[in-house]
């Protein structure tokens, strides 16, 4: 199981409920890693996309105690009401398939269970209100691969995937 996000020079990771870039590379890289796989979110990064729908061609699965069963059912997504549901939910599938998409406090939920994080890092600072983990400076994740800086709508990105050496079973 993986966490797929992109993030700026301080693991800022969103602002006011929203991404702050749109980098059309990094989506891409977002939508071809993750289509036909299980995407596991939160809430509010549910509420964050368009008319508050699921993305298309992938399972969603989404955590929530407001959410109700007949919005889920309608918009044809997995609901789940808390972390063990969740887990009980995440058995159905092969681990390596499963890609927890956000936002903040479901990554922060997760990312003890992780096996590996692939992160863009976008080489700005955005002012963010919301952050993920930072990474580099906690011994049980390791920086495994780095790519080359790629330049896209003005900004300079890497795609970094990190290991977790220290992976928690659930
Ligand atoms: N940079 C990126 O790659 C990226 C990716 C995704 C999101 N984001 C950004 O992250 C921000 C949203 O993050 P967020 O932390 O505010 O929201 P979030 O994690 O998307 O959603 C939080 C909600 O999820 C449910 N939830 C999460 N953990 C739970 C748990 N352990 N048990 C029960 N329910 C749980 C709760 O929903 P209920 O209140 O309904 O119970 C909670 O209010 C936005 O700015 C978004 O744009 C950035």
């Amino acid at each position: 199981m993986q966490a797929i996000l992109h993030c700026d020079r301080e693991w800022g990771i969103g602002k006011n409920g929203t991404l702050m870039f749109s980098i059309p590379k990094d989506m891409k890289f977002f939508r071809s890693t993750t289509l036909g796989k299980v995407v596991v979110m939160g809430s509010r990064t549910l509420d964050s996309f368009p008319g508050g729908k699921p993305l298309k061609k992938r399972t969603n699965i989404v955590l929530s105690t407001r959410i109700s069963e007949e919005r889920a059912r309608e918009d044809g997504f997995v609901l789940v009401r808390s972390k063990s549901e969740l887990f009980c939910e995440l058995k159905k599938y092969d681990s390596d398939d499963v890609f927890i998409i956000g936002g903040a406090q479901l990554y922060y939920t997760m990312l003890p269970y992780l096996d590996r994080v692939l992160v863009t890092k976008v080489d700005a600072v955005g002012g963010a209100d919301t952050f993920f983990h930072d990474l580099d400076s906690d011994p049980d994740w390791r920086l495994e691969k780095e790519s080359e800086s790629v330049e896209d709508n003005g900004y300079s990105i890497r795609f970094c995937t990190y290991v977790n050496l220290n992976r928690r079973l659930f």
